[in-house]
């Protein structure tokens, strides 16, 4: 097995946020790819070159590649592994109700695979998978007669964020390469190397390894995340601004400036799945992860902090009307899974207000997830006869609101800004009374 000079045959299972990005960066790079997606409607969309949720740029990316021949999307996993080279999974492990990861659907595949793969493929653990995982599957190949040195496993786990994928699939900080198979690892790298315009550090480690660094990075962004949320509540108390502290901590190299932005809590499809995971982990292995708990546990009281912020402006919730801005957990994806949006917004209903909201992309999703509350069509919209006015994510077109009409449409001019998109000074200049989040 020696590593490809030209593009090869990859099959990336699991047509998600990573398989769709993975699947096209991978076709862009020269290789030909076919992505399997098994829900039929999904396959619909991809067929016909639509993405069914928002991530910039990744449409025209598949539509090219598409259109050139590299690309396609099919349904058969058995027909597609054929003649394939590398075999990228990419399925989702949503949490479980226990708060494990819900492996479910891998599953589904290695036994699938497990019947039609074929000598000399490498199976390739993108998903995000728990310790261990990489040795069962491994073991589950090996009952179908299926060795590492015929069948390699290797874990290859993806780091983008949502809302900057595509750039982060052609700008990777770093590869992680999990195996045993030194011809298999050299074949991975291969295939990203064939692509990549400027040199990225490959870490070349075993499966085990490569599963933890995957959870351990999630952890410790949830923990970084948290810290900076707890020291905003400080800071909002003894009169310090926040973003000036966190802009010089983040200058020091062994802090680092990225995620040092405070805001209403951590949320999102990984972080959450991915701690809670991590402490399961712990628990069944005797090992008590105290820090990861208490970033848990913080990240609730940041959730609870906002609507306490929004009723120390407007007095008793019940009746009240608030006006949300912003429904994903991010600016610039339209996923809402673990979006602090959803408890923030429960408890506001829970404590009798009713919600008016806006998201850029999200407004389909949220009318699934969050049926009891208005989705409304245009950000200006959420503001007539509102008591308060609560920006939860960061699209940067909130700043650009024409604030003045706003502020003179809504009952009473209250504003909690969970993400400081405004600073005090502009916001009273629009005669709001305003929180933000740790500035003065
Ligand atoms: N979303 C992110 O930002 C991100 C980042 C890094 C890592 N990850 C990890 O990557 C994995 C995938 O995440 P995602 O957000 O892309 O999930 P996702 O739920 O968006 O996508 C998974 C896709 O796989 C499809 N699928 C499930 N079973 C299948 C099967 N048997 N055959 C074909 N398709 C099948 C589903 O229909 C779905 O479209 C997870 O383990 C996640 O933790 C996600």
């Amino acid at each position: 097995m020696s590593g490809p000079l030209v593009g090869v045959n990859i099959c990336v299972i699991g047509g998600g946020f990573v398989g769709l990005v993975t699947a096209a960066g991978f076709a862009q790079f020269g290789h030909k790819v076919v992505c399997l997606e098994n829900d039929s409607a999904r396959l619909a969309e991809l067929q016909a070159g639509r993405v069914p949720f928002f991530e910039r740029d990744l449409e025209e990316l598949i539509r090219n590649n598409m259109h050139c021949n590299r690309l396609s999307f099919s349904k058969d996993l058995e027909e597609a592994v054929d003649g394939q080279e590398a075999i990228f999974i990419t399925v989702g492990t949503p949490p479980s109700s226990s708060g494990r990861a819900d492996l479910g659907a891998l599953h589904e595949v290695i036994e699938v695979l497990s019947r039609s793969v074929q000598t000399g493929q490498i199976i390739v653990l993108k998903s995000t998978v728990p310790i261990g995982t990489a040795s069962r599957v491994k073991e589950i190949l090996a009952s179908n007669g299926y060795g590492d040195r015929t069948v390699p496993v290797v874990n290859n786990p993806e780091f983008l964020r949502e809302g900057t994928a595509v750039y982060d699939f052609f700008h990777p900080q770093r590869i992680v390469i999990g195996g045993d198979s030194p011809d298999a690892i050299e074949y991975v790298k291969h295939i990203y190397r064939l692509g990549m315009t400027h040199p990225v550090p490959i870490v070349v480690t075993n499966n085990a390894t490569a599963e933890m660094i995957k959870y351990a990075s999630n952890v410790f962004l949830a923990t970084k995340i948290g810290f900076v949320n707890e020291l905003a509540g400080l800071c909002d108390q003894v009169g310090v601004n926040v973003l000036e502290v966190a802009h010089a901590m983040g200058l020091d190299p062994r802090i680092g400036p990225d995620f040092l932005n405070p805001g209403p809590g951590w949320g999102g499809s990984c972080l959450p799945k991915d701690i809670s995971e991590f402490i399961g982990q712990g628990q069944s292995h005797g090992v008590q992860l105290h820090i990861a708990r208490a970033v848990v546990e913080a990240n609730h009281r940041q959730f609870e902090s906002v609507v306490d912020k929004v009723r120390k402006l407007v007095g008793e919730l019940d009746g009240k009307q608030i006006g949300v801005l912003g429904l994903s957990f991010k600016a610039g994806t339209s996923d809402m899974r673990g979006s602090p949006t959803i408890p923030i917004i429960s408890m506001l209903l829970e404590a009798g207000a009713t919600i008016k909201a806006f998201d850029p992309a999200a407004s389909r999703e949220a009318a699934q997830l969050l049926p009891m509350i208005e989705i409304t069509p245009q950000a200006s919209d959420v503001a007539p006869d509102s008591d308060c006015i609560v920006i939860l994510t960061e699209w940067p077109e909130f700043q650009l609101l024409d604030w003045w009409s706003m502020a003179e449409r809504m009952r009473h001019r209250n504003l909690v800004d969970c993400r400081n998109l405004l600073s005090p000074e502009v916001a009273h200049h629009y005669g709001f009374k305003y929180l933000s989040t740790g500035q003065v």
